[in-house]
């Protein structure tokens, strides 16, 4: 009898699958739950796909750090959007996707038994990776808006400690970290010697006062920053899978092993449409995001009219809010009645590591006004009629 037992029992079951199979057996629930934008690629980018077809060197490997023409994007890029400059210093390699380049970065950085440091509300891959790789995430709470808590962050370190990890604009808070939290969070892993992880994979969805910051631009920040990115939000790229992540030079040995062993290099019709996405450039998810903000305005204030029963923060980035209910419930068992008795789906908050209290994240981009709007009011009506039962 083979012994099917392996390190991957220890990690949380994806919990998008586990919603969307309850959604499945529901035929009409609106999803508030998975985090994909409603729209798909710029027509530049599928026409470049479909004439690269034809291409016969689209067919065999290619470069594994991406292809030229990509990478001169992303340079041009990094600098016109964030404020990174590569030639301080810095290697960028093309993933498929922001969560592969997060997992680069852990097996890149760490050993057996180090601990990365995940505020939470955490980013559920991000804990996953960490711990598929025989490390601990080390969680540390956030204020009650959300924000950072640097002085928790600070007591939270050992000499373990490999990395801190910061999501802004935030997965599944919406929260927008501003410029000086993101400073306090880099100095200390300069001063400490550890990495700052910074998935800005939401970076073009701000709706409020504090605009986006790129801690890899701080002076000094390049020789202990990793930036990860991805085009899945900002170009409708999901199914494409292309990303990328920008570190220091001296981690391109340990970064090109694990990309030889994983990738080898990156989907090559996909890096066509990438360049041709990235040439429209961000006013293409730029057009979308007053009607995100709008969507954002009625998401908020609806649940707002959930008070005193439930608290929404603010939430002025990405396309989430993170709800907080003030009364005694479970959270997994009140989104499957949510889901069966109310035709609404959202996430339970324990898949983002909060694991007392009842929270749900309610995520907004992948439909259209009228359908969150509709989503929303059974949202509501729902959680009335369960809480208050
Ligand atoms: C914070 C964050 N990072 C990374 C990703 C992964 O994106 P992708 O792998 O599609 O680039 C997501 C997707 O939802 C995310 O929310």
């Amino acid at each position: 009898m083979l012994n099917f037992g392996s390190r991957m029992d220890a990690i949380q079951a994806p919990i998008i699958a586990v919603v969307g199979d309850l959604i499945r057996q529901t035929p009409g629930t609106i999803s508030l739950g998975q985090g994909v934008v409603h729209y798909g690629p710029p027509a530049a980018a599928m026409d470049a796909a479909r004439e690269a077809l034809s291409n016969r060197d689209t067919h065999g490997y290619q470069d594994g750090a991406g292809n030229r023409a990509l990478i001169v994007a992303i340079e041009e890029k990094l600098l016109r959007d964030n404020g990174i400059d590569r030639r301080n210093g810095l290697g960028v390699m093309v993933t498929a996707g922001g969560n592969m380049a997060f997992v680069h970065a852990i097996l890149a950085i760490t050993n057996p038994g180090d601990e990365v440091i995940l505020p939470v509300p955490f980013y559920f891959n991000h804990e996953m990776a960490i711990q598929m790789v025989d490390c601990t995430a080390v969680l540390v709470a956030t204020d009650d808006q959300y924000q950072l808590d640097l002085d928790a962050i600070r007591r939270a370190m050992t000499p373990r400690t490999r990395a801190i990890v910061t999501v802004t604009p935030n997965n599944p808070t919406g929260a927008v970290f501003p410029e000086a939290a993101l400073r306090a969070v880099n100095e200390l892993c300069r001063e400490r010697g550890v990495f700052h992880i910074s998935d800005e994979v939401y970076e073009y969805f701000t709706y409020g006062s504090t605009p986006h910051v790129s801690p890899g631009a701080f002076a000094g920040a390049q020789d202990h920053t990793i930036s990860l990115f991805s085009l899945s939000k900002a170009y409708g790229f999901a199914g494409w899978r292309i990303g990328y992540m920008v570190y220091p030079e001296r981690l391109n040995d340990a970064i090109a092993k694990v990309q030889d062993t994983v990738l080898v290099c990156p989907p090559v019709i996909s890096q066509i449409a990438a360049v041709a996405a990235m040439a429209v450039g961000p006013a293409y998810c730029r057009q979308h995001l007053a009607a995100f903000a709008d969507v954002r305005d009625i998401v908020m204030a609806e649940l707002r009219a959930l008070e005193p029963l439930c608290t929404v923060p603010p939430a002025d980035g990405a396309f989430y809010c993170f709800l907080r209910v003030n009364a005694e419930a479970d959270p997994m068992r009140t989104t499957e009645r949510l889901i069966r008795e109310h035709g609404v789906a959202v996430v339970p908050g324990h898949a983002f590591g909060v694991t007392r209290g009842c929270y749900f994240r309610v995520a907004y981009g992948a439909l259209q006004k009228a359908t969150v709007a509709e989503g929303i009011g059974r949202l509501v009506m729902g959680l009335r009629a369960i809480l208050e039962s």
